[in-house]
């Protein structure tokens, strides 16, 4: 049972599943490219169940670490520290952002394939990648209630994908199982499962400010498992190259 959870990447995202793990009386210990000294503001919100560290550390001393960075970063990852461990990768592709990636781009691997590859000694899992940082602080819910969502989850291993499942009830949802990280493609980017149902709707096209706007007035939709299922069964492949950011310009 995951009691402390590690998070490489205190962004936007790493940071919304630090506030639902400290919400339910997890240890966490934050990590990003500049230092510990950089996230004060963020632990000192998050309160005493909260301290920061370099990624090394904060994957020594984790359960299970959340690995929550651009793709440009995989290969700066601790990986010494992070092996024999289970990582939850929240990371999609987007080569406007990412730069063209040719075995993304083939379809030779998934996205968290490649961290997977980058990592040997880890058991990597999808994890919180088609969710915005909204929707997981305003739908977690307690087991068993009726309006609990559920995220799709996918990963090589059954014990750590276990792990995570674990994981995802104790901050609030259930898990979807997707199957094995090559068939993680049925939660990324343009995939009906993917960030819209949690919205309420398709995103409209806007500029970057008219984007942001709009995300703030979404008031964040449950979705529960079995719906969650008929979306990644329903999913068509979609072809990496042609993944565009959600707004213009
Ligand atoms: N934003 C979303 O709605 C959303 C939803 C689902 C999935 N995702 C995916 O989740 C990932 C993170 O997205 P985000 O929006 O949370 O990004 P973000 O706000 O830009 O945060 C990225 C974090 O990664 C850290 N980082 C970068 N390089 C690192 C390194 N070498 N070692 C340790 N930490 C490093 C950054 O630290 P510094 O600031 O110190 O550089 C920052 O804390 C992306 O792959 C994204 O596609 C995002």
């Amino acid at each position: 049972m995951t009691r402390t959870l590690g998070i490489i990447g205190s962004g936007n995202i790493g940071a919304a599943v630090a506030r639902t793990a400290v919400d339910a009386g997890l240890d966490v210990v934050l990590s990003n490219s500049r230092g510990p000294e950089t996230l004060a503001g963020l632990v000192a919100e998050l309160g005493p169940l909260a301290r920061a560290a370099t990624a090394a550390e904060a994957a020594l001393t984790a359960d299970v670490v959340l690995v929550s960075v651009p793709l440009a970063a995989f290969d700066k990852l601790p990986v010494e520290a992070l092996a024999g461990k289970t990582v939850l990768d929240t990371a999609n592709y987007y080569p406007q952002r990412d730069g063209r990636l040719p075995e993304l781009d083939d379809r030779a691997l998934t996205c968290s394939g490649l961290l997977q590859r980058h990592l040997p000694g880890a058991r990597v899992v999808k994890a919180f990648n088609n969710i915005t940082p909204r929707p997981i602080l305003d739908l977690r819910r307690r087991a068993g209630a009726e309006d609990r969502s559920a995220l799709p989850i996918a990963g090589d291993s059954d014990a750590a994908k276990a792990e995570a499942a674990d994981l995802l009830d104790v901050l609030g949802f259930d898990a979807v199982d997707v199957g094995a990280l090559a068939d993680s493609w049925r939660s990324e980017p343009h995939t009906p499962v993917y960030v819209t149902p949690y919205l309420g709707g398709e995103i409209p096209a806007l500029d970057l400010a008219g984007f942001l706007a709009w995300m703030d007035e979404r008031i964040s939709v449950p979705v529960g498992a079995k719906e969650i299922t008929e979306l990644i069964e329903s999913a068509q492949r979609q072809d990496p190259a042609a993944t565009r950011l959600p707004f213009t310009g």
